[in-house]
């Protein structure tokens, strides 16, 4: 009798393996000790691989999985990299912009009698803005040589991966799953710090497309799979309760429309959210949140947000009943109104996103009835300091440091009125309602350059 001790699966496929006598150290077998107990049985101690390799079956089931793996984080990578490129694109021209700026100082101050003073230090003064990026700069290289090393690993592990579909049994499977578990994590952990950072800029907008009242919301899920790209549509802030959903971006340009809900409720505002399936929004006349799912046409949650100020009490400047706004990003869900309480300032709340339950809040300092809009990346809630020509982001709380800052973010604001400002993560747009025109815009984000005690 045997008897399997030490780091060994007991499971009936090892015990099996170990009687038919296979083990071998290709398989990852190793008998570790052996010896006879009180009763005169032998006790075996093996060392098994981690993963069982009972048949060809199982092997040929795992190197499906491991295909199947590389083959999700080939996806994750492409994600990734089109992500940084766009970032990067930004960071070099800064990257010359500075260095022009370097020689010219140099320049001036070889011959610092002829320069006017002033000249001198605005100069200067903007070298003294750019220096903090020289970091960033760095780990931007960093970055984009990480990911193009994680293309290559990619791209070995899929020459190797097809190599032994035809031979299998005569490679080391746990090695080779090994690696690619080591290659997962750190993929992983370069996605969890590139995917996040801080908002530098906004560029855009570009005009999909022009249509509705001067007040609306449109959006895509960012949770949707990367083949679903269903865009929503809903016209006015108040009074309706009609949503619009397009197939496809190309779709909605086209006016093609898909599906058409009748929600069970109006809403109010333009703060509403696509998300994981289903609709958020602020039900009329109410500080109630509703939970809709397109699937079902139900009704999934409803809950009342506590001491949320609603219908013009704490809107955004523009007015529109727009109390309410709910978003997501990469963090989850979140709700962004005012109370008393807090005196008609911004109150951030973090909400669960299938029972609307309120997790945590914070209390900023920034006016509600003086914000333009607002949005969230990466658990940072950003806030424009008008709906009008002109704005810009003017504020950013930080919910990780519960602090803030002052920014000085300019956009774009192409159609004089906004009405809607949300970003969605998984393309990393802000969605806008410009006076009748569905726009786009793009962020940058720096990504925040982890310190020891900042893991
Ligand atoms: C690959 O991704 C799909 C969809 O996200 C997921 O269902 C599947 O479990 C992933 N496969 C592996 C092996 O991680
Ligand atoms: C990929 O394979 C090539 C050739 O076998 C090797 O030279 C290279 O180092 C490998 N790259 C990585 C990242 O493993
Ligand atoms: C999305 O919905 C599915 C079920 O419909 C659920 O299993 C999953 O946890 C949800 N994801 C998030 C991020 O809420
Ligand atoms: C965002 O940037 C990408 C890459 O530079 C570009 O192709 C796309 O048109 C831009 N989209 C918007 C909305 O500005």
């Amino acid at each position: 009798l045997i008897l399997l001790q030490g780091t060994v699966y007991y499971n009936i496929c090892s015990i099996y393996h170990f009687l038919s006598l296979t083990i071998g150290p290709k398989e990852g077998w190793q008998v570790y000790s052996s010896a006879q107990d009180t009763d005169g049985r032998c006790i075996c101690t093996v060392v098994a691989p981690e993963q069982n390799l009972c048949s060809r079956d199982a092997k040929g089931r795992q190197l499906r999985q491991l295909l199947e793996k590389v083959q999700n984080m080939s996806q994750s990578i492409e994600v990734l990299n089109l992500r940084t490129q766009r970032d990067f694109q930004y960071v070099m021209k800064m990257e010359n912009q500075m260095k022009g700026l370097q020689t010219t100082l140099r320049q001036i101050e070889d011959d610092r009698k002829t320069i006017i003073t002033r000249n001198f230090q605005e100069l200067k003064n903007k070298m003294d803005e750019l220096q903090p990026l020289i970091p960033v700069l760095e780990q931007y290289k960093t970055d984009a040589q990480l990911i193009s090393s994680f293309k290559e690993e990619i791209r070995n592990l899929s020459m190797v991966l097809t190599a032994i579909q035809e031979e299998m049994g005569a490679y080391d499977y746990d090695e080779l799953y090994q690696r690619v578990l080591r290659l997962d994590s750190r993929l992983h952990n370069c996605m969890g710090k590139l995917t996040c950072g801080k908002l530098m800029k906004i560029t855009g907008p570009v005009t999909i497309k022009t249509s509705g009242t001067r007040f609306g919301a449109w959006m895509t899920d960012p949770q949707a799979s990367q083949r679903n790209n269903r865009v929503w549509y809903m016209d006015s802030y108040t009074n309706s309760k009609i949503v619009r959903e397009y197939k496809t971006m190309d779709d909605f340009v086209a006016n093609v429309v898909s599906r058409t809900y009748n929600l069970p409720f109006k809403w109010e505002g333009t703060g509403h959210v696509a998300y994981n399936g289903s609709l958020y929004y602020n039900k009329y006349q109410s500080n109630i949140i509703v939970k809709y799912s397109f699937e079902t046409g139900r009704v999934l949650a409803q809950r009342a947000l506590e001491y949320a100020g609603f219908h013009n009490t704490y809107p955004y400047s523009w007015g529109g009943y727009s109390d309410i706004d709910v978003m997501a990003d990469e963090l989850g869900m979140w709700v962004v109104y005012a109370t008393n309480q807090n005196a008609g300032n911004i109150v951030i709340a973090q909400m669960d996103p299938d029972t609307l339950e309120v997790r945590k809040t914070w209390n900023t300092e920034y006016s509600r009835r003086n914000a333009g809009e607002s949005f969230m990346i990466c658990g940072t809630l950003y806030i424009t300091n008008s709906h009008l020509t002109g704005a810009k982001v003017y504020y950013a709380y930080s919910t990780k440091t519960s602090s803030y800052e002052y920014t000085d973010i300019p956009f774009h604001n192409q159609y004089f009125h906004i009405s809607m400002l949300a970003y969605n993560s998984r393309e990393r747009h802000l969605y806008g309602w410009n006076n009748g025109h569905q726009v786009l815009f793009n962020v940058t984000l720096f990504h925040v350059i982890k310190t020891q005690d900042d893991s």
